[in-house]
C-alpha cells in the first residue's frame, strides 16, 4: 500500500461504491491506511469482505448493493447511519465499461446498463448521501474518467455516461459549496483492472494506448486511490469542482500522434 497516514481522514466515515476490485478497492484499502472508517459496498459480498481482510473490524464494514437499485442505496445509506451516526465522504466509483463500437449498434440492455450503473448509480448515490454531507460538512469524490472530458473513438455511449458524471460533478459543486459540501472529481485514463484486462493481455492492442501516455506506462489502482484520499481530506478544504486527471498526463495531449 503506497499511502499510510498521509491526509487528514482519520477521524472520518467514508462509503466507498464498487470496493470489491480495481480502482474502488485500492481506495478503500488507502482511507483505512489512513486512519479512517470505511464501508465498502458493491454488488456481491465476497469481494468486498476480501478488500476489509485484516482491517480492524471496527473500522471496516461490508454493505452489499446495487448502485443501479435506488433501494439498495438508500439500505446501504440507512444501515451506515444507524452504525455510525453520520458519513463524512461518498467516493461514487462503481461503474461498467461496456457498450462499445457504432453508437448505431447500440442495443438498449448495453444502455440500460451504462446508464443504470454510471448515470442512475451516481445520482441515487448522491441525492441519498447529500443531505449527510450538509450535516457532516463533508465531501462527495466521484471517479469519472478521462473519458468524461473528451471523446474516445467508438466509446460515444461510455463517454457520454462519464461527461454525465462530470456534470454533476461541477453543478453540485456550486449546488452545495455555500452549504460546506466539496464535490470533486478524479479522471483516470488507462488503469489495470478488470476493466481493462481483455486489452491489456493484449500486447498489440495495448501499444497506442502506453504510446499516448507521457509517463509511459498504464496506471495501477494504487496510482489512483491517493488522489481521492487528498481530495477527501481537510487538505483539500479550499478544492472543489475540481476534475483531477490522474492519468498519466494522457489528457495533456492536445490529440495528435506521438511521433518518436
Ligand atoms: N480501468 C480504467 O482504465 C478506468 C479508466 C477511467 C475510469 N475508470 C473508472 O474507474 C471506476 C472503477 O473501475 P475499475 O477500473 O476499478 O474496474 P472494475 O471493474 O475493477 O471496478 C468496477 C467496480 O464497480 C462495481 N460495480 C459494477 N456495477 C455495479 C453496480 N451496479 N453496483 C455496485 N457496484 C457495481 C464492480 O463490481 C467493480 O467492483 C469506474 O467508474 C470506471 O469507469 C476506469
Amino acid at each position: 500500500m503506497s499511502t499510510v497516514n498521509t491526509y487528514a481522514v482519520d477521524d472520518k466515515v467514508v462509503v466507498v461504491t464498487g470496493a470489491g476490485s480495481g480502482i474502488g478497492r485500492a481506495i478503500a484499502r488507502a482511507f483505512l491506511a489512513n486512519g479512517a472508517t470505511v464501508v465498502v459496498t458493491g454488488r456481491r459480498r465476497e469481494p468486498l469482505e476480501e478488500t476489509v481482510a485484516g482491517a480492524d473490524d471496527g473500522r471496516a464494514v461490508v454493505l452489499p448493493g446495487d448502485v443501479a437499485r435506488r433501494e439498495d442505496v438508500d439500505a446501504m445509506v440507512a444501515a451506515t447511519l444507524e452504525r455510525f451516526g453520520r458519513i463524512d465522504v461518498v467516493v461514487s466509483n462503481a461503474g461498467v465499461h461496456d457498450g462499445g463500437g457504432d453508437i448505431t449498434e447500440l442495443t438498449d440492455e448495453n444502455w440500460a446498463l451504462l446508464r443504470g450503473v454510471n448515470i442512475d448509480g451516481f445520482l441515487h448515490v448522491a441525492q441519498a448521501t447529500l443531505p449527510e454531507l450538509v450535516r457532516s460538512g463533508g465531501n462527495l469524490v466521484a471517479v469519472s474518467s478521462v473519458s468524461g472530458i473528451a471523446g474516445d473513438w467508438g466509446q460515444a455511449a461510455y463517454n457520454a455516461s462519464k461527461h454525465a458524471m462530470t456534470g454533476f460533478v461541477r453543478s453540485l459543486a456550486l449546488d452545495y459549496g455555500g452549504r460546506g459540501v466539496r464535490v470533486n472529481a478524479v479522471l483516470p485514463a488507462f488503469t489495470l483492472t478488470e476493466m481493462t484486462s481483455g486489452m491489456a493481455s493484449d500486447e498489440k492492442a495495448l501499444a497506442p494506448f502506453v504510446n499516448r501516455i507521457a509517463l509511459g506506462r498504464p496506471g495501477e489502482p494504487d496510482d489512483i486511490a491517493p488522489a481521492v484520499v487528498f481530495l477527501a481530506s481537510d487538505d483539500a478544504r479550499y478544492v472543489t469542482g475540481a476534475l483531477l486527471a490522474v492519468d498519466g498526463g494522457t489528457s495533456a495531449s492536445t490529440g495528435q500522434p506521438h511521433t518518436e
